[in-house]
């Protein structure tokens, strides 16, 4: 083949696009009950939104952004995630000066030059959530609430929510240092990555899956260990409102996330089913990301959710949810001109697909492009039928056909339509 798509870059094909629209239409419903508004930002973005926003030390911006200079020598990258370019829109539009509290959110693809295998690429697609304003627990429940309901309502069972709390700022900052000191001297057991780690990004030692590493982890300080009084009355009252509203969740401590902008609350959420890139979705909280910046000193909460992931997960049949497909088959031209405005008067009456071939085959031939289609009923129309004033129709789940009077086939498909 002489043109493929970049390695880790895949087409959504027709195929599985009503399942992509699926999810996202029952995403932006409960988006809308919530009353999050809908934000686009570019794909492209200033080097320094991502180096700033989500930190020099972290994996992402080390080595899996996609970074060029354009024609101008001025550095761009392809988002490799959506909130810290909707918080330099926040800040660039003056977003606080419309509400206090701005619930934004947000469905697109998103780029990390990353090993691609299952459920792992290089564009993926995130459907996520911002609620920029609030420093409450409150909030914080409003976004985990809003994301189990999210993965609940498009049919994903047996996920697993994770939760922690990393402290504030100057509380990560002690827990750091800790956590740097309890290291010191154990450089040689850890993985590579994490010796790298201990100086820039040492809170990720506490997660990674190296069984070393693990290891060494097993004893080392606990977070909960610096909280202030504040960071300890705020995660209680966020797990109470959870387990209030029947969220399941458990605290894991050594839950850390791979962004250095988090704060107070972090969550991931996994699923078994997804073998080793096991993550859904996962967020947090980020007070001090809209500060740092360049804006207000506001707090912010949020979380994303990968779109391949979810549809891996997803493991109801939602096309049974689906509309019923209709499609017309004719024979000759008189037939095909009938069926074609039948098709739009179907379309019209009840709002649901309805295909009409529209090549010249034979009855066997449109039969089976119909079938392929995955279609329920078939209305069939030849010369027969328009002399004795009927339509053939076919329900292609039990393969019985009737004749159905002209006059009554809109009756006739309602009754269908309803009983299916
Ligand atoms: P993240 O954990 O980097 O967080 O990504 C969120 C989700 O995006 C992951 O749980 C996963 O489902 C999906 N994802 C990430 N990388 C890939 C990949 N290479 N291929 C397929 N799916 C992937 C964030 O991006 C934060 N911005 C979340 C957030 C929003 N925090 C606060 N607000």
């Amino acid at each position: 083949m002489k043109y493929t798509s970049v390695r880790g870059m895949d087409d959504i094909l027709p195929q599985h696009s009503s399942t992509w629209q699926e999810i996202e239409s029952k995403a932006r419903e409960i988006f809308s009950s919530y009353g999050y508004n809908e934000i686009r930002t570019p794909i492209l973005e200033k080097t320094e939104v991502f180096s700033r926003g989500i930190g020099e030390g972290t994996d992402i911006v080390s080595k899996e952004m996609y970074t060029f200079q354009d024609r101008k020598g001025r550095s761009l990258t392809l988002r490799p995630e959506g909130t810290a370019p909707i918080v330099r829109s926040y800040i660039q539009n003056s977003l606080s000066q419309i509400s206090l509290d701005m619930r934004l959110f947000y469905i697109g693809p998103m780029f990390r030059s990353e090993r691609p295998q299952k459920g792992r690429s290089r564009q993926f697609h995130q459907i996520g959530s911002e609620l920029i304003g609030p420093d409450s627990p409150y909030a914080d429940a409003e976004i985990i609430i809003q994301m189990n309901k999210l993965l609940k309502e498009v049919g994903i069972q047996d996920f697993d929510m994770q939760i922690n709390s990393l402290g504030c700022k100057k509380d990560k900052e002690m827990f750091s240092q800790k956590l740097k000191s309890y290291l010191k001297g154990k450089e040689n057991g850890l993985c590579e990555d994490c010796s790298r780690r201990i100086d820039k990004n040492v809170l990720r030692v506490l997660d990674c899956k190296n069984d070393k590493c693990k290891e060494i982890v097993e004893n080392a300080p606990d977070v909960s260990s610096c909280y202030c009084q504040e960071c300890v009355s705020h995660f209680e009252t966020m797990q109470k409102l959870l387990n209030k509203m029947e969220v399941k969740f458990r605290i894991n401590k050594k839950l850390v996330r791979g962004l250095d902008y988090y704060t107070k609350t972090v969550f991931e959420v996994s699923h078994k089913g997804l073998g080793s890139q096991d993550a859904i979705g996962a967020g947090g909280r980020y007070n001090n990301l809209v500060k740092d910046l360049g804006g207000p000193d506001v707090g912010a909460v949020g979380y994303a959710i990968g779109m391949e992931r979810m549809l891996l997960a997803v493991v109801k049949d939602m096309h049974k949810k689906n509309k019923k497909k209709i499609s017309l088959i004719s024979l000759g031209d008189k037939a095909k001109a009938q069926a074609f405005q039948l098709a739009e008067d179907i379309r019209d009456a009840f709002n649901i697909p309805v295909l009409c071939d529209l090549r010249d085959g034979s009855l066997k031939t449109q039969l089976r492009n119909a079938d392929k289609q995955n279609v329920d009923l078939v209305l069939i129309i030849g010369e027969n039928e328009i002399e004795k004033g009927i339509i053939l129709v076919r329900d292609m789940n039990s393969k019985q056909q009737i004749e159905v009077p002209v006059d009554i086939i809109l009756d006739d498909i309602k009754q269908r339509i309803t009983e299916f």
